[in-house]
């Protein structure tokens, strides 16, 4: 008999067989996904990444290969040769080779299966713990392999267009010197410059500014970042960036190139047409409405800035808004303490909730590290009622306050009051949380990935260019150092910091940081200016960033630029609740791997060699008490 692989080459793949191909002789490899052995007939489901075929080893198929068929067990890796049968009135309408079954002729085993460790199907409730510790099983499964997929063809779609419209990918190092500000950096220590370090690039970003210095003009790469960062649902140590930097432009015009990928890869991938250029928000609004800079746009229910009017009516009669006061001023009216806002959310009557329900909400609120929830239902005549608030308001405030929120009978106000970014983050996840409970976004990816509705893309532009860094008490880059300011901004670099605003964006979808950039500060003498604001001397700037800052003064471009996180699209994409679904070999919360065991100790000859002496006190062995003492 001809041997599989060496003369019997895989002529289609397990997803690819239909009614039109009844009658051909086929030869298929893949996985036993499924075996049903009836004594006489043995059935098995054939799988591979695109898919399943039904085989058939008839009672009077060969008896050599009827015998290994009965031998056949789960995810044995196999070989058939057979014939393609219709299956009449048996046919499967959920299986795309449903029509059809292949009756085999030779069968060949090219390697068993030890018992799996769970099942490799489409849903399992398996702990994701014990899936990640046998990733590539479950890699096996066919959501993941879709999304795998799916990302591969994401990968080609961005090669393609940034290459239609001009873009170069170049090469940027991992092993960089390190350079303070952005996110924690993974240290490498040197072999061969004892007691010195590389840091693994966080992002190409240094680089990719010297590639516009060089005259590359426009540049991407798809490129692994790596950041010590906490993790969460949305965040990987190591993450792949969809890298672009551009010569001679004008945000407009990144923002141009950025929408025809997006547009391109939601065409191509989803059949949708997402309408563009994104409509646009600036930082501001999106603070005061949202909390956040990444706003969910797919619902309504913004926050009400309340501030004014509690400032207005002397903290309302209400005790607890009257610490956030300051002094009053020659009129003898008080304003509000600096950095000290209110907010509320309007819970519109319909949402009905019962006093388990706010209580809920207060748990959660607390969770983020607020004191509580004040609350308060407004009644028919725009009384408030259920809310330790009600006894002391005044009505005019009350009256104000309903009027700005909008409320009327049956709504439910909750509000945020003391610390502006406190305020904003407990109100921006309260929001969220709200729009989930109540049905108004769903939990995980979107409503329906085909109607264009269910995407919202943003910009979000104009933020401050610092933020005020309350430990080192001065001002800091809010994003990195060679961004640059507005020019009607410059002026108030030395006199107000604060109110400089910056040509920085991010590009927002249904609530997720998909992207962010800005563009640079090719001018030396504002850049000197910028680091002055924030306290960085000519000398410490040169030692810090000494080569770039001497790149720009040899005929820099103006440049800028942006970068996707391409995990985050994929993610979004695929509706999947976690990076941990559209990467491969991810990191669990805590950084590790549970397959392969990293990170893990090393020998102390290791560490010698690269002149390293740890501090981590070593664990205990587990059984150390039961060994018996010298
Ligand atoms: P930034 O730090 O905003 O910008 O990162 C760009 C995008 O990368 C994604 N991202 C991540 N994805 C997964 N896990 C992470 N830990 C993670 N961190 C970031 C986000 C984010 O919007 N050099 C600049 C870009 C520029 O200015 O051109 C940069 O890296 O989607």
């Amino acid at each position: 008999m001809p041997e599989f692989i060496k003369e019997l080459k895989r002529t289609h793949s397990c997803g690819a067989l239909t009614a039109k191909d009844v009658g051909a002789e086929v030869i298929l490899f893949g996985w036993v996904a499924n075996r049903r052995d009836h004594g006489g007939a043995v059935f098995i489901d054939l799988r591979d990444r695109e898919g399943l075929t039904q085989v058939v080893f008839e009672a009077d198929t060969d008896a050599a290969v009827q015998a290994t068929a009965h031998e056949l067990r789960l995810e044995y890796c196999v070989g058939v040769r057979g014939k393609v049968v219709s299956r009449g009135g048996n046919k499967n309408p959920k299986l795309a080779t449903g029509e059809i079954e292949v009756h085999a002729i030779q069968l060949s085993i090219f390697n068993k299966s030890e018992p799996v460790p769970f099942p490799i199907e489409d849903k399992v409730d398996t702990a994701e713990e014990k899936r990640l510790n046998h990733r590539y099983l479950d890699l096996r499964r066919a959501p993941l392999q879709k999304s795998l997929m799916r990302r591969s063809k994401m990968n080609l779609i961005t090669r393609e267009t940034m290459g239609s419209m001009g873009f170069l990918e170049l090469e940027t190092p991992f092993l960089v010197k390190y350079t303070p500000g952005g996110a924690r950096n993974f240290l490498v220590p040197s072999r061969l410059s004892p007691g010195k370090f590389y840091a693994l690039a966080e992002s190409p970003q240094l680089f990719k500014q010297l590639f516009m210095v060089a005259g590359f003009d426009r540049y991407f790469q798809i490129v692994k970042c790596f950041r010590d960062e906490d993790l969460r649902l949305d965040r990987q140590p190591e993450f792949t960036q969809i890298d672009i930097e551009m010569s001679f432009v004008t945000q407009d015009d990144i923002f141009a190139a950025v929408e025809k990928l997006i547009v391109k890869l939601w065409k191509e991938i989803l059949g949708v047409d997402i309408p563009a250029p994104f409509p646009r928000m600036r930082f501001e609004d999106s603070m005061r409405d949202y909390g956040n800079d990444k706003p969910d746009l797919r619902f309504g229910m913004k926050h009400v800035e309340l501030t004014g009017i509690v400032a207005d009516h002397a903290g309302c009669g209400v005790p607890l808004w009257e610490p956030l006061l300051g002094e009053a001023d020659a009129s003898g009216k008080k304003k509000m303490k600096p950095g000290q806002i209110v907010k509320a959310i309007k819970v519109p009557a319909s949402a009905n909730f019962s006093r388990t329900e706010t209580d809920k909400l207060e748990e959660f609120v607390k969770g983020m590290g607020s004191k509580g929830l004040a609350r308060a239902k407004v009644d028919e005549a725009g009384n408030w009622t259920q809310s330790p608030l009600a006894k002391t308001i005044t009505p005019d405030a009350r009256a104000a306050i309903n009027a700005a929120c909008g409320a009327g009978a049956g709504d439910l106000l909750l509000f945020q009051f003391g610390k502006e970014s406190q305020v904003h983050t407990v109100m921006a996840n309260l929001r969220l949380h709200l729009g989930k409970k109540l049905g108004l976004i769903p939990e995980y990816g979107p409503r329906d990935p085909t109607d264009p509705n269910s995407w919202n893309f943003l910009w979000v532009v104009d933020p401050p260019l610092f933020e005020y860094d309350d430990e080192a008490h001065r001002w800091a880059a809010a994003h990195h150092a060679f961004t640059r300011p507005h020019d009607e901004s410059v002026q108030f670099l030395e006199t107000d910091p604060g109110k400089v605003l910056c040509h920085r964006y991010d590009c927002v979808l249904n609530g997720v940081e998909i992207g962010g950039g800005s563009i640079r500060l090719h001018d030396p003498v504002v850049q000197a200016r910028v680091f002055a604001a924030m306290g960085i001397g000519a000398e410490e700037a040169e030692q810090k960033f000494g080569f770039l800052l001497q790149a720009l003064r040899y005929g820099a471009p103006p440049h800028g630029g942006i970068a996707l996180g391409m995990d985050r699209l994929a993610m979004l994409l695929t509706g999947a609740e976690s990076l941990r679904e559209v990467i491969p070999f991810p990191k669990t919360q805590k950084g590790t791997d549970l397959m392969t065991d990293a990170p893990n100790e090393v020998t102390e000859a290791q560490l010698m060699e690269l002149f390293i002496k740890s501090t981590a006190k070593k664990a205990e062995p587990a059984d150390a008490a039961a060994q018996p003492k010298a």
